[in-house]
């Protein structure tokens, strides 16, 4: 199993292209099942979450014409797509796959997916997509492990959710698109995802408007076509880059993404004193000191994202003075803590939060991987930490981040993988 080696301790500085975001790609590529007609995707991350969905896609009869590698590009059609079911194999290795259900449902009448499970970092249970989906019509069905959906025809409906899901509106919006009537999805997640999603979908033909709000609209069509659509960039990848470049007090631009998706991580670097330069689509960070210590509050977007929590911990360990992180949105998401305290950290966890007391020093050590972006968070622990650290379990790692050890070298970091 592969594991990144670094030595930690140099500043880093220079600029990094962000990839695709990886939460845009794996709904957008999967919304190519409700198109009847060739679906052109540009900057899709390479990323093994991005080849499991299409692994998926292929299973599901969509065909596909993978130039992910060469030039991040995938070209899916899915006119002859006739298989309705998502297996245990394929669902159990992504959670995100259980968003095939809403589309195939309303493509086929009839979706069979596996019930994704708990995974690492809590329970994350679909009964907000379920409820949805029932809105617009659809009989539930749950038997040996799998949901089963079935409608001849969805029907256009209020759709309120009890909390605003990121994968329960992709799904709905998803199955709405090819609903009888006009569809009003209300609370919503109004992650920059799920607009990213809305655009591509328009761009099949469907008409959709409010998305980026609380309330979206949906005028359901009868049949959509193909498209070409470039994916918007990651976010949480610009955010780890940037704060890889505070931790190290360097000095570090990201481009290809844009400011306002990441406005309220900028904010509390801001507050924990780095310089922030904005531009159209980039962002700079210049820190010339030791971070100060900050509280945070994880919340849907706008608020602070979950996804960048592990990271912007990762700083606050090698901060001047206390911070606290408190974790809302998932319910066993510190399992970074105890990895970053074998470099010396000290957090103390309490319930939801971490009390986090900087230290000067960090000093490097073995670490293990457990999930994404707590990946991220220890790669990062290594970076700020003296001397050398070896992440174990790094494959969680390159479901989220494209050739993460590649930025990092051309940054100045001593990063690199070992077979
Ligand atoms: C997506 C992102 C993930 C991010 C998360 C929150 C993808 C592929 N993943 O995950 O990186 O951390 O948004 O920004 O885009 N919940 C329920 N019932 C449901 C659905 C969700 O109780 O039916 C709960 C979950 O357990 C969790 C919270 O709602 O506690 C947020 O989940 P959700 O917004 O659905 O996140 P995901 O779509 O799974």
């Amino acid at each position: 199993m592969d594991k990144m080696r670094i030595q930690g301790g140099k500043k880093l500085s220079g600029t990094v292209q962000v990839s695709g975001a990886k939460n845009a790609a794996l709904p957008i590529l999967i919304a190519s099942i409700v198109a009847e007609g060739k679906c052109e995707f540009e900057r899709v991350p390479d990323l093994q979450d991005v080849r499991t969905t299409l692994k998926l896609l292929s299973q599901l009869g969509v065909k596909v014409d993978d130039g992910l590698s060469s030039k991040n590009s995938v070209i899916l059609d899915a006119s002859r797509v006739d298989n309705f079911e998502a297996p245990y194999d394929l669902v159990r290795t992504m959670r995100a796959s259980i968003v095939v259900l809403g589309p195939l449902l309303a493509r086929l009448g009839k979706a069979k997916v596996s019930l994704p499970g708990g995974c690492a970092i809590g329970a994350r249970p679909i009964d907000l997509h379920l409820a949805g989906l029932k809105r617009l019509g659809a009989t539930i069905e749950l038997e040996g492990g799998y949901v089963i959906a079935s409608a001849k025809k969805l029907k256009g409906g209020k759709v309120p959710f009890d909390f605003p899901s990121v994968g329960a509106t992709e799904n709905v919006l998803m199955a709405a698109v090819l609903a009888d009537g006009e569809s009003v999805l209300e609370n919503c997640a109004r992650e920059p995802e799920i607009v990213d999603l809305a655009r591509a979908l328009r761009a099949m033909g469907a008409v959709i408007e409010g998305e980026g709000t609380e309330t979206i609209r949906v005028q359901g069509k009868s049949s959509l076509h193909g498209c070409k659509f470039g994916i918007m960039g990651d976010r949480i990848e610009a955010g780890t880059y940037l704060a890889a470049g505070f931790g190290t007090q360097g000095d570090v631009t990201v481009e290809g993404i844009a400011p306002e998706h990441l406005e309220s991580v900028l904010v509390k670097f801001e507050e924990a004193g780095a310089q922030i330069i904005r531009k159209k689509d980039s962002v700079q960070i210049i820190a010339r000191d030791r971070a100060k210590g900050v509280d945070i509050t994880t919340q849907p977007f706008p608020g602070f994202p979950t996804d960048m929590q592990a990271q912007f911990m990762s700083v606050m360990t090698v901060a001047n003075g206390a911070s606290t992180m408190s974790e809302t949105i998932f319910e066993n998401r510190f399992m970074h803590v105890p990895e970053l305290m074998r470099l010396g950290a000290d957090i103390t966890i309490r319930g939801n939060t971490a009390v986090i007391r900087g230290k000067e020093k960090l000093l490097g050590a073995p670490l293990m991987a457990t999930d994404l972006r707590a990946s991220a968070s220890l790669i990062l622990g290594g970076l700020f930490a003296q001397g050398e650290t070896v992440v174990n379990r790094i494959y969680h790692l390159d479901r989220g981040y494209e050739r993460m050890e590649k930025k990092l070298q051309k940054l100045g970091a001593s990063i690199e993988r070992m077979k």
